[in-house]
Parts: structure tokens; C-alpha cells; sequence
């Protein structure tokens, strides 16, 4: 190294932090990014889930009694909920009377989907079911609510019968998309072709395009932005959402798998009835279409309202598990592994790691957790599925060695920047995944106080530092998952949330938050390296990614006040080797993205030399979060 050129450096970056990174030791590094996913904002049924018809099946509960919610009449018949003798299937008891009224001619009703239907000139793939006496023709039809001009219709003879309920399905391709989403999707028939003045309806159900074209499976435009995500694992399916407001009302995997007409619904913790379309094997659909590794969560007799199953009872519940590993995982020779066979699919899929639960450190839960609940389910499913590494819900108690404990961290920005140092502080005793994180308050506000509606720049600044804490040990921290994922803009209860939409796809948008994962995930550390440390108002890690043989530098800046000068050298990497600069910034710390409006966060690239000294030297702006890798 020359002398002259030290001093020349020092006097054009005096103030730039010098990091040189090792090229050996460190750790290598299993730290992922994923998803998790629960069922609430109307994010699960109404979002990703594809069904387009709200309240299909009249499904209910004591918490959410049966309606006729998204249902209206057509010219002058009388809509009412029945529970008829021979009705549909246990599980749908329910369904929806059309008397004719008193007019002759054309009569039938509308659903108004989850807050309007997006139509666009693309098939739609329906099926209904109906009981009772007519002998004409039905007719489906995607109109608009404004204007009644109807986008699509088709005819389809009926097969009714008054003694059984008969199935019926159509499709529909509109010529033209509808310039909004204030549709519905209708059902008419001629009145004076029934005998009995009325026919029953249920289970109504009308798909568009979906991903991959799953039958009865998820919006393309929301699961491409998971995609996008490039996420490596999902937790499913909750969250609070698998326990329940009160006993009885937990997750049952067994209750969302099989024909739809089979699956009677529950009542979610998140002010809603699941209809249980988006089941069990839904959601492992998705793992497999989107490469995720499986972190399934299960019930473990602990309910919202702070009860907890008695050691007594756990076992119906511990066995209600062992059952769904062997759903899931069985050979087809085994009772449930045949059942799954039954249904479609005869190979098993794998699980690599399973949830005992949620949050079982609230609630009332952690006593009855830490003295016999977590053990009885990690010692019965230990000793069945040997392979399958058990996650607790909590780290607030001692776990067995091989066990991996669960963090979640909600603050604001300076609590998430002022745990950057969380891991390396207190260590982690076991392996853990960091289930659900989010900035959710602004700065001086906590939980009690009002949280903000919408991810923004300055708390996802802060998420990345977090983010970067987590990486440094990426020989412990097994992931990290922001939560929740979805806002319906037209019904949400919990914010903020990774991305936003409606009915109508062109109002989906991916949240700064997003942006920052989306650039951390695309540039995967496979290997920790030892490097120079001085944090705030610059955080960093770096490393190698041993799969493509780069060196990655990822750093965030929160706090600085004014454009941050940094100079990182990799040992080993030579004077005139390229790099890639990429970082995020916004013109407003309190920038957030929202439907219609102009993307916030700027993307910057630049290509950047190392120096005679195999420098990489380049400024960062205030709060701003960066990525550097050298070529291949
Ligand atoms: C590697 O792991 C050890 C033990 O967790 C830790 O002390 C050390 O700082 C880590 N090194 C790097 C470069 O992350
Ligand atoms: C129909 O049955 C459900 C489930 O048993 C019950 O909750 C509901 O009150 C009944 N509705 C009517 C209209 O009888
Ligand atoms: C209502 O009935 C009239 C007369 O039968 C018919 O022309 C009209 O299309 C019907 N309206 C709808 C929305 O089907
Ligand atoms: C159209 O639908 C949107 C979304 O549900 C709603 O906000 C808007 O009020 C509707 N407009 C009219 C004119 O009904
Ligand atoms: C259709 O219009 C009615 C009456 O204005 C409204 O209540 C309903 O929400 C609308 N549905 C859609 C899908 O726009
Ligand atoms: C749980 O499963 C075991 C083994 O099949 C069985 O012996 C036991 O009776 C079951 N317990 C309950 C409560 O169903
Ligand atoms: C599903 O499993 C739960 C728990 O084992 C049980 O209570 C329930 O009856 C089962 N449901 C059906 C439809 O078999
Ligand atoms: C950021 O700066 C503000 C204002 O000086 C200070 O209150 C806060 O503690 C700082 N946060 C961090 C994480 O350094
Ligand atoms: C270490 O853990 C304690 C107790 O949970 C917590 O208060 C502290 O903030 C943690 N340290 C850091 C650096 O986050
Ligand atoms: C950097 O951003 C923080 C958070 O908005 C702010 O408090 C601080 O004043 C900023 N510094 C400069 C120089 O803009």
C-alpha cells in the first residue's frame, strides 16, 4: 500500500467509515426471509384467495350469525336463509330461498363480491347449487352495478330436481374488461318455468384465472407480489387466527380439506367467518408453486380468551396434530396419508418445521406451556417425525437443544434501530425464527397508542436495520417474516400491513417495507464475514454468497445527518474489481405508498471500482438502505 495514496484518501474521505471485511472465519449462515401468513384484513378469503363471491355458502357461527350479506333480490323475489330438512351437506346447512314474488318474467339475485368484482375479458370458471322444480334455463351474467350493462352472460339448462340439490356449471368470458369494479355476478331464471314458487340456492362460486390455474385457488396479482418477494419459507396458517377466540373455535385442518360442500367454515379471531376455501392444502399449494419451505403452525389448546387445555384433555389435541403430519407427510398405506390420496394427491409433502402454537407467551399461555404443553407435543411428534424440527411459539422458556424458539418484534423505528444489537447482546440460546416483525408506531408511541395505517420510509429503514441485526447472526436466526401481509382497503382491522389492495388489481400495492425485503432477498449471505464495526448511524452486515462467489455488504443508514461516507474493502478482492451499488431511498421519511399515487421509494444503481487499495468507496443519504456486491 502507498503511503501517498492513504493520505490522499484521508483527505477526500476523512469522514468515511473505513470497514475492511476478513476473508475468513465468521459463520455460515442459514438466515432467510418468508412469509407468514394468517387470515385477517380480509387478506386470506376476499384477497388472496381467488373466490370472487362473498357469503357463498350462508356460512355462520354464534359469533357471525348467518346472513344474507352481498345478496340482493332481482326484480321483486324474496330472499330468505332456510335450514331444510335435506340440506346441502352437514357442513352447509344453510342455504338461500328464492320465492318468485308476485311478478311473472325474469327474477333472481346479485352478489356484490368482496366490496365489487373485477371483470376483465378473461374466463371465469362458477358453479351453483340448486333444489326445486323449474324447467327452464338459468342465466349467469358479470354486470355493472351502475349502469347494468352486462359484461358476460350465459344460459344454462337446468337439472333441477325438488327432491335433491344438483350442481350446475358454467363459465363466462366477457369481450371487453368493465372500467371499474363495481359489478355483480347474477343469477336469473323465469319465474313462471318453477313449480313452488320458489327454488334454493347454495354454495354459488365463481372464479377467475388463477395462479398457476389452481381450481379454487389464489389471485395471481397478489401472489405474484409474494413471488416478487422471493421468499424461501411460509408460516401458516396463523397467528392468533389458529387459536381461537374461545375453545372449539380453533384452526381444524381437517375441517378445510376435501370438496368445498365439506368444509363447514369457523369463525376467525379477526371479526369474521372463514368459509374453509383457503384450506390446508391451498396453503401447500402455495409452498410448492412458490418454492417455500413449510412452517406449520398448529393449534395446542390455547385460546384467546386466555383458557388452556388441561394436561387431560391436550391429547385429543396432540393427536389431532399427529394426524395432520400424517395428512400431510403419510405414506398412502396410512389411514390419513390415504385420505389425502383420495383427494388428488398420493405424493406426500414434505415439512421441515412445525409451530406449537402462537404467541403462547400471552394470553394466560406461558404456564401451561412451559410445564407440560410444549413438551408433550415436542416428545409425541419427536418420536413419530424424527425429521421434523419442532418450533416453539415463544423463546421465554428453557427448550430442549434442538427445539427452535419463535421472536416477534412490533415497535417503532428507534426501538427496532435500538435493537440492532438484540442477538449479539443476549444471544440466543436456541436456534430462532423471527415469525412477525413490523415497524408499527411512529417514533414516542407504543402499543396502546394509534398504530399507522401504512408501512412507511423511515419505520421500513428501521425494519432494515433489524433486518441486518438478524443477518449478523445468521448462524442462530433461522428467518424473518414481516406480518401481517394483507390490507383489504375496504375491511381491516390490523395495520400496517406488507401490501394493500382491493378487488380491482390495479389498486394493489407492495409497501416500502416491501421494497427494502425485496432488495435484502435477492442478495443472499450464505456466509457471514468478520469485518470492522462501528454502528449508527451506518448498520451492516457483510459476507460471501457461496453460490455465486460474491462478496455482499448490506447496510442501512437511520439517523445520520447528512450524506454518509462509507469505504468497505473485502480481503482478497482485488484494485479494479467491479461492484453493484443498489440502495433505497425517499424523499420523505414519512413517504408511504398508496394506491394511485407515485411510487416512493427510489431505486439507485451505480457500478463502483475498487481502488488501487481495493476500496469500494461510496456515500450513503440519511435513512437509506444499500446493498454492494462484487461481480462474479
Ligand atoms: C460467528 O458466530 C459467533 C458465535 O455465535 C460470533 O461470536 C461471531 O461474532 C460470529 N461471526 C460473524 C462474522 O458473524
Ligand atoms: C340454521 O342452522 C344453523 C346451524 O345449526 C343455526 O345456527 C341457525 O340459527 C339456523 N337458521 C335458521 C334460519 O333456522
Ligand atoms: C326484470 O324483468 C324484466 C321483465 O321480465 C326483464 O326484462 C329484465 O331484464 C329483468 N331484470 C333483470 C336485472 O334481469
Ligand atoms: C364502486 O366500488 C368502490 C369499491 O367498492 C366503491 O368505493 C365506490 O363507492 C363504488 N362506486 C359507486 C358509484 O358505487
Ligand atoms: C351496488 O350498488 C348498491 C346500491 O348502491 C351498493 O349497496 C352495492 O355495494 C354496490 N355493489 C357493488 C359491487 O358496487
Ligand atoms: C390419541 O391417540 C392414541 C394413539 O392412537 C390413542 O391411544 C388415544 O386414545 C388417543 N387419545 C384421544 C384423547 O383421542
Ligand atoms: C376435526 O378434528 C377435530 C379435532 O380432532 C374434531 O373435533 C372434529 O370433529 C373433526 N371434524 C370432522 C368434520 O371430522
Ligand atoms: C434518532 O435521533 C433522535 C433525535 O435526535 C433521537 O431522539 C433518537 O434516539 C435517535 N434514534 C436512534 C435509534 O439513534
Ligand atoms: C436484551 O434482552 C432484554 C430483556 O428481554 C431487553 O430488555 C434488551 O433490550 C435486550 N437487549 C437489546 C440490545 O435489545
Ligand atoms: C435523518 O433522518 C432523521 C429521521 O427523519 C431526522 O431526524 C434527521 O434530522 C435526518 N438528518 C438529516 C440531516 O436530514
Amino acid at each position: 500500500m502507498k503511503l501517498f495514496s492513504i493520505s490522499f484518501l484521508c483527505a477526500t474521505f476523512s469522514a468515511a467509515l473505513q470497514i475492511s471485511v476478513e476473508s475468513s472465519g465468521g459463520n455460515s449462515s442459514i438466515f432467510q426471509y418468508g412469509l407468514m401468513l394468517e387470515d385477517l384484513n380480509y387478506g386470506g378469503e376476499g384477497g388472496l384467495y381467488a373466490e370472487l363471491i362473498q357469503n357463498r355458502a350462508f356460512q355462520g357461527s354464534s359469533f357471525y350469525p348467518r346472513s344474507l350479506v352481498a345478496w340482493t333480490p332481482i326484480n321483486g323475489s324474496v330472499l330468505s336463509l332456510q335450514n331444510l330438512s335435506q340440506p346441502l351437506s352437514s357442513a352447509l346447512p344453510t342455504s338461500m330461498n328464492v320465492a318468485t314474488g308476485i311478478g311473472n318474467g325474469i327474477v333472481g339475485f346479485a352478489n356484490s363480491g368482496y366490496w365489487g368484482i373485477d371483470v376483465k375479458a378473461q374466463k371465469y370458471t362458477g358453479s351453483f347449487y340448486v333444489k326445486g322444480s323449474y324447467t327452464g334455463a338459468f342465466t349467469v351474467s358479470l354486470q355493472s352495478n351502475l349502469t347494468n350493462e352486462a359484461f358476460a352472460s350465459t344460459q344454462i339448462n337446468s337439472n333441477s330436481t325438488p327432491n335433491q340439490w344438483v350442481q350446475h356449471e358454467f363459465t363466462l368470458t366477457p369481450e371487453k374488461d368493465a372500467p371499474n369494479v363495481n359489478n355483480t355476478f347474477a343469477i336469473t331464471f323465469e319465474s313462471s318455468d318453477v313449480q313452488g314458487g320458489s327454488l334454493d340456492f347454495n354454495l354459488i362460486s365463481l372464479f377467475p384465472p388463477t395462479w398457476n390455474n389452481r381450481p379454487n385457488g389464489l389471485r395471481p396479482d397478489l401472489v405474484q407480489a409474494l413471488s416478487d418477494l422471493k421468499p424461501k419459507f411460509l408460516r401458516f396458517p396463523g397467528g392468533s387466527d389458529i387459536e381461537g377466540l374461545v375453545q372449539g373455535q380453533e384452526w381444524k385442518w381437517n375441517e378445510t380439506i376435501g370438496p368445498l360442500k365439506d368444509r363447514p367454515g369457523r369463525p376467525n379471531c379477526w371479526g369474521y367467518e372463514e368459509t374453509g376455501g383457503l384450506g390446508l392444502i391451498e396453503l401447500l399449494l402455495l409452498t410448492v408453486d412458490l418454492d417455500l419451505d413449510p412452517i406449520l403452525a398448529v393449534e395446542d389448546g390455547h385460546w384467546l380468551n386466555n383458557e388452556v387445555a388441561s394436561q387431560a384433555d391436550l391429547e385429543s389435541h396432540i393427536n389431532s396434530t399427529l394426524d395432520q403430519l400424517e395428512f400431510i407427510t403419510g405414506a398412502t398405506s396410512t389411514p390419513y396419508g390415504a385420505l389425502r390420496a383420495s383427494l388428488g394427491y398420493s405424493s406426500p409433502w414434505k415439512i421441515k418445521y412445525i409451530e406449537i402454537g402462537n404467541e403462547d407467551n400471552i394470553y394466560g399461555g406461558l404456564p401451561s406451556y412451559i410445564s407440560y404443553r410444549f413438551q408433550a407435543y415436542y416428545d409425541s411428534i419427536g418420536s413419530k417425525y424424527p425429521d421434523i424440527t419442532v418450533m416453539a411459539s415463544t423463546v421465554e422458556l428453557v427448550l430442549p437443544a434442538k427445539a427452535v424458539g419463535d421472536y416477534h418484534q412490533y415497535s417503532n423505528p428507534d426501538g427496532l434501530v435500538g435493537q440492532f444489537n438484540y442477538f449479539d447482546q443476549n444471544g440466543t440460546k436456541n436456534t430462532a425464527l423471527n415469525g412477525e416483525i413490523a415497524a408499527k408506531f411512529a417514533n414516542g408511541l407504543t402499543w396502546g397508542d394509534t398504530a399507522q395505517i401504512f408501512p412507511w420510509w423511515i419505520g421500513a429503514v428501521s425494519e432494515a436495520v433489524f433486518y441486518l441485526g438478524m443477518e449478523r447472526n445468521g448462524d442462530k436466526i433461522i428467518g424473518s417474516a414481516y406480518a401481517p401481509l394483507f390490507q383489504n382497503m375496504n375491511s381491516w382491522s390490523w395495520s400496517p400491513d406488507l401490501l394493500q389492495f382491493t378487488a380491482d388489481p390495479g389498486d394493489t400495492v407492495r409497501s416500502t417495507s416491501w421494497h427494502v425485503i425485496q432488495l435484502f432477498a435477492s442478495y443472499e449471505i450464505t456466509h457471514t464475514l468478520p469485518q470492522t464495526e462501528s454502528f449508527g448511524p451506518l448498520y451492516y452486515v457483510s459476507g460471501l454468497n457461496q453460490n455465486t462467489g460474491t462478496h455482499i455488504f448490506k447496510a442501512a443508514v437511520y439517523n445520520s445527518t447528512g450524506d454518509y461516507p462509507v469505504s468497505v474493502t473485502f480481503d482478497g478482492v482485488e484494485k479494479g474489481t467491479s461492484a453493484t451499488l443498489t440502495y433505497l431511498v425517499a424523499n420523505d421519511p414519512y413517504a408511504y405508498n398508496a394506491a394511485g399515487q407515485p411510487e416512493v421509494v427510489q431505486t439507485k444503481n451505480s457500478q463502483i471500482i475498487a481502488s488501487e487499495d481495493g476500496e469500494f468507496a461510496f456515500t450513503l443519504p440519511n435513512l437509506s438502505v444499500a446493498v454492494l456486491e462484487t461481480g462474479h
